[in-house]
């Protein structure tokens, strides 16, 4: 069943039953100021840290579900209604919800009104702003009242939700005509504050909640808006919000059209206030100022469309399959925005104020957005080069705010610095812009103790020979990938941290998984040697990956598929040997990523075992059969019951290196068939079992062992997006950055007759038609670039500026 559909023209989903099988939101904001926005006009919005800078209330896991929002209220002769449907959940004669490019529209009518709320951020703009229309499409004029409502977070997200003894005390508005504002703690040590405006004449406000909301009721009926009458509020302590109140007048036919700002401001040193205890008004001025008028807003939004056309115009696919075509050229680039701008921060599963940016999740997240934003994508390199050790060891995270790392999730995670060569050689591949090698990086960001990035890529490759285990493979640490393969850890504690834990001295645990991601990520940093004239450094390199390789001959292979691990005992982790966790997805995607077993038949081995047990109608789950039982050795990978999450859910994030795999083999309709299966607009007919967003992926489908398979958990915030968008378009439809042009080598089902891709590469433009006139699934027979025929795959760098054609026939 679906709840919408795709606008593919306007770039949107729009929902049109606002009882989605779970709130469906969108992400505002690029830059600083960001929002999230449910189908129902519910979320909040922050300032860079979802968690240190809240500026508005939201309350996680509450009941009923997503309640707390940017909400408008119509009393049209005690008739009342929201155009979002909720929170007065008063029946509409029309909804819809349109998910954009960085904005939402929430569309409601109740007997010919029409009230229409178009949020957005603007580029450069530190707030939202929202666009209200109202429309008469009825025979009368009509009168009724409009209320405005949003809740103020005194700041720090988590301390807002504990610290009652304090924050019942403290709030503070100030109000300006129709303008409210928020300056709880400013009369101490911020120098920030928040306001909430409309640009019309008011009939009254409120900035208290208890008075306006009434002690005793939810959102979904305030007293205020029930009585139709603000109370002109002042908030001193307890709960400050800002409502306007607004009497409204329409003819038949007329439209009224109103903008609403929520702003954040900083105020410089000295000049917080400008008399006692009054804050200085001066930038939330200029930013209502930007926005008075709905042409404004209209001008603004226009300029937001015209960037993420531009951003999307990198990679323009032309399939006969619009589902796919929706998900390569929008959904999935945008997602992939998403996890840039927000990390793993703040969405309905991530609560803003658990974890910062991950070292790891953050070098893979890169290689779905570098295309897009390569300068910004250098610098995030930078940033994380910049939390590594000189050991080449990393924290596990860091903090946006400050960009320092912190150890808030442990540390010792031995997968980490290797993720930095792959962010480092995709941005190479993308841009060829090898400078960035050459920049200055501290250590654990000491200004004092910089070294090359250059230098800080090789201390990745060396943390992993420096930490070799019992049998030669690299020393798994706190976990790798898995963060919840804990084979160091022996937790008997309820409540003890299973990634910052180690109760046994002198772990010895070994993982394969990373044995492949050296080899592979290991040739990466061999190749940028050797292409900056560094042929011994290069020559050794190859040495210790040649080792690598041996070693997972002699121990990394269990008969029929990539063993996963060795246990603190030295036991065989994901082996036949076991009764549980026989076969594990990681070690099988990465080691045939990395080439091993190619030549000699064990990848089409591990990959046939993969089918056999672990593909399932959903995707592939992590390994087989799941744990059934808590195992202290094993340790959070068998907290979670059967079929979630690592203990054998379909973590969708590591399925494409399994599509990956099979391209390497040939296979295309493999891989397509692993790709089409969590793919979100595949998925929309069983929105109702699936239940996150059509639009996007969610990081964990239950699993084939789990209570209901196919239900989707943590939508938006995953390395899903990135590496289902490098496996799509990078390895199926076979446009590979290289570092010396685009290399073509399309693996794709043999059913497929063509398709087209248009890709912008290093400033020139390439129309790449693929035809497949025999029906092949691999293998390029001639290309021809601009009518001349060209030797090999490779289709060379041209002039920036230039157009080129380029004429693909498989077969
Ligand atoms: C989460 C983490 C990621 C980890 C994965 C598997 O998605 O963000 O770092 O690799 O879980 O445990
Ligand atoms: C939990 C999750 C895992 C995530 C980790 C982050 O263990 O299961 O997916 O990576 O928390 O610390």
């Amino acid at each position: 069943m679906r709840f919408g559909h795709f606008d593919d023209e306007r770039k949107e989903y729009v929902i049109t039953d606002p009882r989605t099988p779970y709130p469906w939101i969108n992400f505002l904001g690029c830059e600083e100021f960001y929002s999230i926005v449910t189908n129902t006009a519910g979320g909040y919005s922050f300032f860079k840290d979802a968690r240190l800078r809240r500026i508005t209330r939201y309350r996680y896991n509450n009941v009923p579900a997503d309640d707390g929002g940017k909400y408008f209220y119509i009393n049209e002769k005690g008739k009342i209604w929201s155009p979002g449907w909720k929170p007065v959940k008063r029946e509409l004669d029309r909804y819809s919800c349109r998910h954009g490019m960085g904005y939402t529209v929430v569309t409601g009518e109740v007997d010919q009104l029409e009230a229409e709320v178009l949020y957005m951020v603007p580029l450069g703009f530190r707030g939202e702003v929202q666009r209200v229309k109202l429309t008469n499409r009825g025979g009368s004029k009509r009168a009724f009242s409009l209320f405005s409502f949003v809740e103020w977070c005194l700041w720090d997200a988590l301390d807002d939700a504990s610290n009652f003894q304090r924050n019942f005390s403290t709030g503070q508005v100030e109000v300006v005509g129709p303008t409210i504002y928020h300056k709880t703690e400013f009369r101490e040590r911020r120098d920030h504050y928040a306001f909430y405006t409309v640009n019309e004449e008011i009939a009254g406000l409120d900035t208290d909640r208890e008075a306006f909301l009434g002690l005793y009721n939810g959102f979904d009926a305030p007293d205020a808006v029930v009585e139709c009458r603000a109370r002109d509020s002042r908030a001193h302590g307890w709960s400050p919000v800002a409502s306007h109140h607004l009497e409204i007048e329409l003819e038949p036919g007329q439209e009224k059209q109103l903008v609403y700002v929520l702003g954040y401001v900083e105020v410089p040193p000295g000049k917080k206030f400008t008399g006692h205890q009054v804050i200085n008004k001066g930038s939330a001025e200029a930013m209502m100022e930007r926005f008075r008028t709905p042409a404004d807003v209209g001008a603004a939004f226009d300029e937001l469309a015209a960037f993420w056309n531009d951003l999307l115009s990198v990679y323009r696919l032309e399939h006969p399959e619009p589902e796919l075509n929706r998900a390569v050229n929008t959904w999935n680039q945008y997602q992939c925005m998403v996890t840039f701008n927000f990390s793993r921060s703040a969405s309905l599963f991530e609560s803003g104020i658990g974890r910062g940016m991950g070292f790891r999740d953050s070098n893979q997240d890169l290689i779905g957005f570098v295309h897009q934003v390569p300068d910004r994508a250098r610098e995030r390199i930078l940033d994380i080069a910049a939390t590594q050790f000189e050991d080449g060891g990393a924290y596990h995270q860091y903090q946006p705010l400050t960009k320092k790392g912190n150890d808030a999730v442990g540390r010792n995670f031995n997968d980490d610095p290797l993720w930095l060569i792959l962010s480092t050689d995709e941005y190479l591949r993308e841009t060829g812009d090898w400078s960035i090698l050459e920049e200055m990086v501290p250590f654990d960001n000491d200004v004092n103790n910089k070294a090359s990035l250059f230098e800080h890529l090789k201390r990745s490759f060396y943390h992993v020979v420096h930490n070799l285990g019992p049998h030669g493979l690299p020393l798994i640490g706190r976990a790798d990938w898995n963060d919840c393969l804990n084979l160091n850890c022996f937790s008997e504690t309820p409540g003890e941290s299973f990634q910052t834990t180690e109760n046994r001295e002198g772990g010895v645990a070994e993982s394969v998984f990373i044995a492949g991601m050296f080899v592979l990520y290991g040739e990466a940093y061999a190749e940028i040697c050797r292409r900056l004239g560094k042929a011994d450094e290069a020559r050794k390199a190859k040495g210790h990956i040649r080792e690598m390789k041996e070693v997972i001959d002699a121990h990394g292979w269990d008969g029929r598929w990539f063993v996963r691990a060795y246990d603190h005992f030295g036991e065989r982790v994901g082996s036949d040997e076991r009764d549980e966790g026989k076969i594990f997805i990681e070690s099988q995607g990465m080691c045939i990523m990395a080439g091993v077993g190619l030549e000699d038949g064990r990848a089409r081995q591990a990959l046939d075992s993969v089918k056999e047990r672990l593909d399932c109608p959903f995707g592939i789950v992590l390994h087989n059969p799941a744990f059934t039982g808590y195992i202290v050795k094993y340790g959070e990978i068998s907290s979670y019951p059967e079929g979630y999450k690592e203990n054998a859910g379909i973590f969708c994030h590591n399925n494409p290196w399994i599509m990956i795999a099979e391209t390497m083999l040939g296979n295309g309709d493999a891989a397509w068939d692993y790709f089409r299966k969590i793919c979100p607009p595949y998925l929309e007919e069983i929105s109702e079992l699936h239940r996150t967003e059509p639009y996007v992926y969610a990081q964990m489908i239950a699993g084939k062992d789990a209570h209901k398979p196919g239900e989707a958990k943590n939508s938006w915030l995953t390395g899903t997006a990135a590496w289902n968008y490098y496996a799509i378009t990078q390895f199926i439809l076979g446009i590979r950055v290289h570092y010396d042009g685009l290399e073509i080598n399309p693996v794709i089902p043999s059913a497929w007759e063509g398709y087209s891709v248009t890709r912008k590469f290093r400033g020139a433009t390439y129309h790449i038609g693929v035809s497949n006139p025999s029906r092949v699934s691999s293998g390029v027979k001639a290309i021809t670039l601009n009518g001349e025929p060209l030797e090999g795959r490779l289709v060379p760098v041209r002039e920036a500026g230039s157009i080129n054609e380029v004429r693909v026939v498989m077969g």
